[in-house]
């Protein structure tokens, strides 16, 4: 008997746990787990004491006192989740996901990313002694390729935008019948990035931000974030979920969009945020709902203050982020214009990835 079991995100339905099922078989909507306690932080692991791990989470806070000044907000928190095994805070979901295949007694997987994913992927890979088959686009930024390769799984660089990767990786999948790890559909993945929202909450105390600012494509820490949170409320550890406030690009704003109740078509535009440039988010219903649930705004920015921000983060704090984590930062920007924000509010933002992954900034 499992402790857990998948369940429809929309209809309900109860599905047995495996490594396979990753979409619901009445109405093909995404699965999440379930489980039959209601407790903190519970784990899809059967015997967490031998979790597959490289030293995930547990990632600093940090105060930034001279961003928030600027931004016009009270206080930023920046959690830096950059401080992670592989350099984003992938390193959670995959730790759990790769874990639970490992139980299952999976020797190959495959996977697809715009980069951080499977860079992390192949580490977790490494460590389980399984062999990784990551799909990536071949334009991912050089240093998270290099990165995938380095652990040793197979790189399938993939011409074209981020969807043909995915595309690709599931025609090979079925072709090899490998399981499919794919961080946006995998109920595995969100159960290990709600740890980021339970640790925040557990560093911050009393001092937890009643906002959460953060970059959103495939929603994979958003909601996980919203999870976690809400398994604090319900045990009474926590009097509210904060508001999840969801920050998209131009390029990528499908989340906003439906949000705000209007349609949104691809443009074909490029972003320098590659980590969300998701124009067909898998999870986009789940997230409008945090959006709606937590009483969170959705805003979408520009690349040129997604980089003035990249900058200003390192120069005057010393955070050197990827393009899509500083873009958190020029939605607080668009937050405070709206007035969903003002010199009173504080705001906890996860730092995702490093600076050091990406293209370094131009002008440099
Ligand atoms: C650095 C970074 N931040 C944020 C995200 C967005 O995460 P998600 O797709 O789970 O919303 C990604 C995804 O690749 C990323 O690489
Ligand atoms: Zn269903």
């Amino acid at each position: 008997m499992s402790h857990y079991h998948l369940a429809c995100t929309e209809c309900h339905e109860s599905h047995d746990a495996d490594v396979y099922t990753l979409a619901c078989r009445k109405c093909s909507a995404p699965l999440e787990v379930a489980y039959s306690d209601k407790d903190v932080g519970l784990s899809p692991l059967h015997d967490p004491d031998k979790a597959l791990t490289l030293g995930e989470g547990n990632t600093p806070v940090i105060e930034l006192p001279r961003i928030a000044r600027s931004l016009g907000v009270g206080a930023i928190f920046a959690k830096l989740e950059y401080a992670n095994p592989t350099g984003s805070f992938k390193d959670r979901g995959t730790a759990v996901m790769i874990g639970v295949m490992r139980e299952h007694g999976v020797t190959e997987l495959v996977e697809d990313s715009s980069g951080n994913a499977g860079a992390s992927a192949s580490a977790y890979c490494a460590r389980a002694g399984i062999t990784g088959h990551i799909f990536a686009p071949a334009t991912a930024p050089a240093a998270k390729l290099a990165q995938i390769r380095v652990y040793g799984a197979t790189l399938h660089a993939i011409p074209g935008p981020r969807e043909a990767a995915t595309e690709a990786a599931e025609a090979f999948q079925k072709e090899h019948g490998f399981p499919y790890a794919s961080h946006n559909l995998s109920p595995y993945f969100i159960e290990g990035t709600k740890l980021f929202a339970i640790e925040a909450a557990m560093q911050l105390g009393e001092s937890l931000p009643v906002h959460v600012v953060m970059p959103v494509g495939n929603g994979s820490l958003f909601i996980g974030s919203y999870k976690g949170f809400n398994e604090l409320v319900q045990a009474e550890q926590l009097k509210a979920v904060p508001k999840l406030h969801a920050v998209q690009s131009m390029a990528a704003m499908g989340v906003v969009a439906a949000h705000r109740g209007e349609q949104w078509t691809p443009s074909g535009k490029k972003t320098i945020a590659g980590g969300i440039s998701s124009v067909a988010p898998p999870r986009k219903n789940e997230m409008v709902r945090v959006l709606k649930n937590s009483g969170g705004s959705g805003v979408a920015v520009e690349d040129e203050d997604i980089v003035h921000w990249q900058r200003e983060l390192a120069e005057q704090e010393g955070v050197y982020a990827e393009p899509t984590s500083a873009a958190a930062f020029a939605g607080i920007v668009a937050l405070v214009q709206q007035g969903v924000l003002d010199s009173k509010s504080a705001v906890l933002v996860p730092i995702t990835g490093s600076g050091l992954k990406d293209e370094p900034p131009a002008a440099l």
